[in-house]
C-alpha cells in the first residue's frame, strides 16, 4: 500500500520565536520515542540549521527542497541523517523559485505523491509567503510558537488564511515558547505562559497543554567551537525543556496515531477524482464533436492526415467541431472579406490572412432586427481583446437567386443555429485556431479552461 506522510508545519510570521528549535528537536524526539516511525524534516528557511544538525560527516547529498518543489520525487531526496531522522537538504535559492509556485496547493500535491512514509516536519520562514502558505495548506498539524503579545497578535493572519482557504482551524495549535519562568505577575495570570494562553483562548485559538521554557542551556546549543547545533535530547537532558519536549511529542504522537486519513491521503484521493473528472469532461467534449464539416460536408475527425486548423463551438454547447483551414478560409474570403477571387495557398494575400487568422478568435451571431436577419461578426485577439465588429445580411444565395450560389455564411449559421435567427448576446458561434498536429488537445481541461475564459471575456465585451 502506498505511504502517505503526516505533515507537521511549524510556522509564525514573527522571527526568533523558536520555530526552528521546535521543528528540529521535535523531529528528534519523535524518532526517539518511536524508533520504528520514519521521521523526515525539511526547511524553507535558508539558514541551513537543518543541515547543520542532521548532516552526517562526509555524507554526500543530492538535491534540495528546491528540487522537491520542482517536481523531483520526495522520496529520492530524503537522506538518512543524525539520530535516524531523514532530511531533505536546504536550498539557498528558494527566493528565486517563489514566483513559479502557482497557488497554495503545490506542496500538498507533491507531498501526496512523495511516497515518504511516517511524519514530515516542515520548518518555515518568519513570514506568510507562498511557501509558508503551501506548508500550512498541507499540514495535518500546524504548530505556532508564540513568545509574547506581538507574536500572538500575528497569529491572526494565519487563522485568517485558514478561514479564507476553508481549512479546519482545529489543525492549528499555539504553543507558548521561550517562556521566562522568572517573570511573575500579580492577579489571576501569574506568569507569561498563563497570560499568553488566556489571551489565546480568549481569541478562540487552541493551545497545547504544554509550553517551552526559556533556558540558557538550550540557547547555547548552537554556539560551540565545532559550528554544530546540538539537540536538547542529547545535550540538555537535565533541563526542564527536555521534559516539555517529551510531553509535547507524546501529545503529537497520540494525535498522529489517532489520524486514520492524513491530508496527503485525502489530497491524493481528491487528485485522482479530479483527474477522472477531467478525463470524462475531455471525452464528453470529444464525443460531442460533429463528424462532418459544416461547410462542405466532408468527414472531419481531427486526424493528423487532415488539415484541421480551427475549432468551433456554439457558446451554449449545442454544436461543436473542427474546420479544415481551406473551408474556413473560403468562408472568410467570400463572406467576410468579400473577395471574389480564388487565392492559391502561396498567394501573399492568402498567407497574410492565414497568419492573422491563426492569431484570432472569431464569433458569429444571428440577429434579427429592423434590417431583417443579419449576422454579427467579431474578431478578437487570442487574449480576448476586441479587434473588429461587422454586420452582414443573412442571405441564402450570393449574387441573386438565379445564380444559385449558396452563401457559406448562411450555411454556417443554419448548420449551427438552425431556426434560431435571433439569439441573445451571450450566445454565439466561436471559432478558435488549433494546433494542426494535435487539434483535439484544445479540448483537454487545461487548454479548454482558456476557451471558457475567452467566452466569458467575449460576453463581458458584448455587455459593455
Ligand atoms: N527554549 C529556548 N530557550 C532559550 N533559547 C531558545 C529556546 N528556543 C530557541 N532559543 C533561541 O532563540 C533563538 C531563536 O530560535 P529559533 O531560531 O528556533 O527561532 P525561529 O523562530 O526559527 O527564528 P527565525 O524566525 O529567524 O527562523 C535562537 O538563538 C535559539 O537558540
Ligand atoms: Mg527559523
Amino acid at each position: 500500500m502506498q505511504s502517505y506522510p503526516y505533515i507537521i508545519t511549524v510556522s509564525s510570521e514573527k522571527g526568533g520565536v523558536g520555530k526552528t528549535t521546535l521543528a528540529t528537536n521535535l523531529a528528534i524526539y519523535l524518532k526517539a520515542l518511536d524508533d520504528d516511525l520514519p521521521v523526515t524534516i525539511f526547511s524553507f528557511d535558508n539558514h541551513f540549521t537543518v543541515d547543520r544538525m542532521f548532516e552526517i560527516k562526509g555524507q554526500r547529498t543530492t538535491g534540495t527542497v528546491a528540487d522537491f518543489l520542482m517536481e523531483t520525487p520526495g522520496r529520492d531526496l530524503v537522506h538518512t541523517g543524525q539520530y535516524g531522522v531523514g532530511y531533505i537538504p536546504s536550498s539557498a535559492s528558494l527566493t528565486d523559485l517563489k514566483g513559479s509556485i502557482k497557488g497554495p496547493m503545490v506542496l500538498a500535491r507533491l507531498l501526496a505523491l512523495s511516497r515518504i512514509p511516517g511524519i514530515i516536519v516542515i520548518d518555515t520562514r518568519p513570514d506568510l509567503d507562498i511557501l509558508t502558505q503551501n506548508a500550512l495548506f498541507a499540514a495535518d498539524r500546524a504548530i505556532i510558537p508564540v513568545k509574547d503579545m506581538p507574536s500572538l497578535e500575528n497569529c491572526r493572519n494565519i487563522f485568517a488564511l485558514f478561514d479564507q482557504r476553508g481549512l479546519d482551524r482545529k489543525s492549528l495549535s499555539l504553543i507558548p515558547c521561550l517562556v521566562d519562568e522568572r517573570i511573575k505577575f500579580d492577579g489571576p495570570f501569574a506568569d507569561q505562559k498563563t497570560l499568553l494562553k488566556a489571551y489565546a483562548l480568549n481569541r478562540g485559538y487552541r493551545c497545547f497543554d504544554t509550553y517551552i521554557s526559556k533556558s540558557p542551556k538550550v540557547e547555547s546549543l548552537n554556539t560551540n567551537p565545532d559550528g554544530k547545533i546540538y539537540p536538547i535530547l542529547t545535550h540538555a537532558k537535565w533541563t526542564e525543556v527536555h521534559g516539555q519536549f517529551a510531553q509535547l511529542t507524546q501529545t503529537i504522537l497520540s494525535e498522529y496515531r489517532a489520524t486514520t486519513e492524513t491530508r496527503a491521503l485525502l489530497f491524493h484521493q481528491w487528485l485522482r477524482t479530479e483527474e477522472e473528472r477531467k478525463k470524462e469532461a475531455y471525452f464528453a467534449r470529444l464525443s460531442g464533436l460533429k463528424s462532418q464539416c459544416l461547410l462542405c460536408g466532408r468527414p472531419v475527425s481531427g486526424d493528423e492526415s487532415e488539415q484541421v486548423s480551427f475549432y468551433f463551438e456554439v457558446s451554449d454547447g449545442s454544436v461543436a467541431g473542427f474546420f479544415e483551414e481551406e473551408c474556413f478560409f473560403s468562408l472568410l474570403i467570400s463572406s467576410i472579406y468579400n473577395l471574389d477571387i480564388d487565392l492559391s495557398e502561396s498567394d501573399p494575400t492568402y498567407l497574410i490572412m492565414r497568419d492573422a487568422a491563426r492569431e484570432s478568435v472569431f464569433t458569429f451571431r444571428p440577429v434579427t432586427n429592423g434590417n431583417g436577419a443579419t449576422v454579427e461578426f467579431n474578431r478578437f485577439g487570442l487574449d480576448g481583446v476586441h479587434q473588429l465588429r461587422k454586420s452582414y445580411p443573412l442571405r441564402e444565395f450570393n449574387g441573386g437567386i438565379l445564380q444559385k450560389e449558396r452563401s457559406r455564411l448562411f450555411t454556417l449559421i443554419s448548420e449551427t443555429f438552425g431556426e434560431r435567427l435571433n439569439v441573445s448576446a451571450d450566445t454565439f458561434l466561436l471559432v478558435h485556431p488549433v494546433l494542426r498536429e494535435k487539434p483535439e488537445s484544445i479540448l483537454r481541461e487545461e487548454n479548454y479552461r482558456g476557451i471558457t475564459r475567452l467566452k466569458q471575456r467575449i460576453v463581458q465585451h458584448s455587455a459593455a
